[in-house]
C-alpha cells in the first residue's frame, strides 16, 4: 500500500480524534510532496533556460571567431551559419542525441578557422588556383586543427576533428590524409555534404550561385565518391525542410533594419580596423580598413 501513496493507517474501532490526526498529517505530507514536485520542476525548467542561454552566447563568440578569421572573404558570415544550422538538422535526422546535435551545430561553424593563416592572395582568388597555391589552401584544415587541438571539452574536440576531416572524401581521395569511408568522423562527414551543398548554391568568392537542380545532380554524382551515401540521402531528404528556414529567415530579416543598425555599431566598436556595409547581407558586410 505504501507505494501507492498510503500515509498511515487507521485501526478499527474508529476513534475520532485518531482520524483527525492521520488525516490532517497525511495532507501535510502530501502537501509537501507537491511543493517539492513543483520545486523540482522549477529547477529543471532554469537548468533548461541556462543551459540554452549558454549556448546561445557560445554560438555567439564562435560566430564572431570564424567570421574574424574569414574577414577577407565577405561571404563567410551567412555562409558559417548556414553550415551550423543544417549540419545540426542533419545530425538530428541521423539519429544524434541532443547533446551531440547542439555541439554540431557550433562546432561546424569553425570548419575554416584554418583560413586564418592562409594569405588573402589565396583566399580570394577568383582565377583557378595554381597547384602550388591549392597546396597552400589545403593547409587551412591542419591549421585548423592545431588551433583547436588538445581541448578537453567535447565542442572543441569535435570542431577539431570537423577542421580537419571536412574535405576528406568517402572514396579516400581528399585530403589532408586520404581518409575513406568510417575512418572519416562522422561529424565530418555531415559537415562535407553540407558546406559543397552550400558552397553550390550560394555565390562565393570562387563562383556564383548555381541552380539547385545542377547542384543536386553534382552532389549525387559524388555519392559513394565524395560523401557518404547514407548522409547523403538523408541531407537530400532535408531539403524542403532546409528552404523552409532559409525563407523564414529571409522574411524575418526584411523587419531588421534597426536591430541591425544597433548591430553594427557594436561590431564597429569590436571591429576598429574593419568597416561594415550597410548595403549587403548582414554578416557579409565586414571587410578589412585600408592601414
Ligand atoms: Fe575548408
Ligand atoms: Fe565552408
Amino acid at each position: 500500500m505504501l507505494h501507492l501513496g498510503a500515509f498511515g493507517y487507521v485501526i478499527k474501532p474508529l476513534d475520532q480524534r485518531d482520524v483527525v490526526m492521520n488525516v490532517a498529517s497525511a495532507l501535510e505530507r502530501r502537501k509537501a510532496m507537491i511543493i517539492a514536485r513543483d520545486h523540482q520542476k522549477l529547477l529543471e525548467a532554469l537548468v533548461e533556460s541556462r543551459t540554452a542561454q549558454i549556448r546561445h552566447r557560445e554560438e555567439e563568440v564562435v560566430l564572431r571567431l570564424a567570421w574574424a578569421a574569414e574577414s577577407h572573404d565577405k561571404s563567410t558570415g551567412d555562409h558559417v551559419r548556414r553550415i551550423g544550422v543544417q549540419s545540426g538538422m542533419l545530425a538530428e535526422a541521423l539519429g544524434w542525441e541532443s547533446r551531440r546535435v547542439d555541439d554540431i551545430r557550433v562546432a561546424a561553424i569553425m570548419h575554416d578557422i584554418g583560413k586564418i593563416a592562409i594569405a588573402d592572395g589565396i583566399l580570394l582568388k577568383t582565377d583557378r588556383l595554381t597547384p602550388q597555391e591549392f597546396e597552400v589552401a589545403k593547409q587551412h584544415t591542419e591549421i585548423g586543427a592545431s588551433i583547436l587541438d588538445a581541448s578537453e571539452i567535447p565542442l572543441l574536440q569535435m570542431a577539431k576533428e570537423i577542421a580537419l576531416c571536412h574535405h576528406e572524401k568517402w572514396d579516400g581521395s581528399g585530403y589532408p590524409r586520404g581518409l575513406a569511408g568510417e575512418a572519416i568522423p562522422e561529424s565530418a562527414r555531415i559537415v562535407a555534404v553540407v558546406d559543397v551543398y552550400d558552397a553550390l548554391t550560394h555565390a562565393r568568392v570562387y563562383g556564383p550561385a548555381i541552380p539547385e537542380e545542377e547542384a543536386l545532380a553534382i552532389m549525387q554524382a559524388g555519392r559513394e565518391k565524395h560523401f557518404d551515401p547514407r548522409i547523403l540521402d538523408r541531407f537530400i531528404e532535408l531539403i524542403p525542410e532546409i528552404h523552409r528556414i532559409r525563407d523564414s529567415i529571409a522574411q524575418r530579416g526584411r523587419h531588421r533594419d534597426d536591430a541591425e543598425e544597433e548591430t553594427f555599431t557594436e561590431l564597429e566598436a569590436i571591429f576598429p580596423t574593419h568597416s561594415f556595409s550597410r548595403t549587403e547581407s548582414p554578416l557579409n558586410r565586414i571587410s578589412r580598413k585600408e592601414p
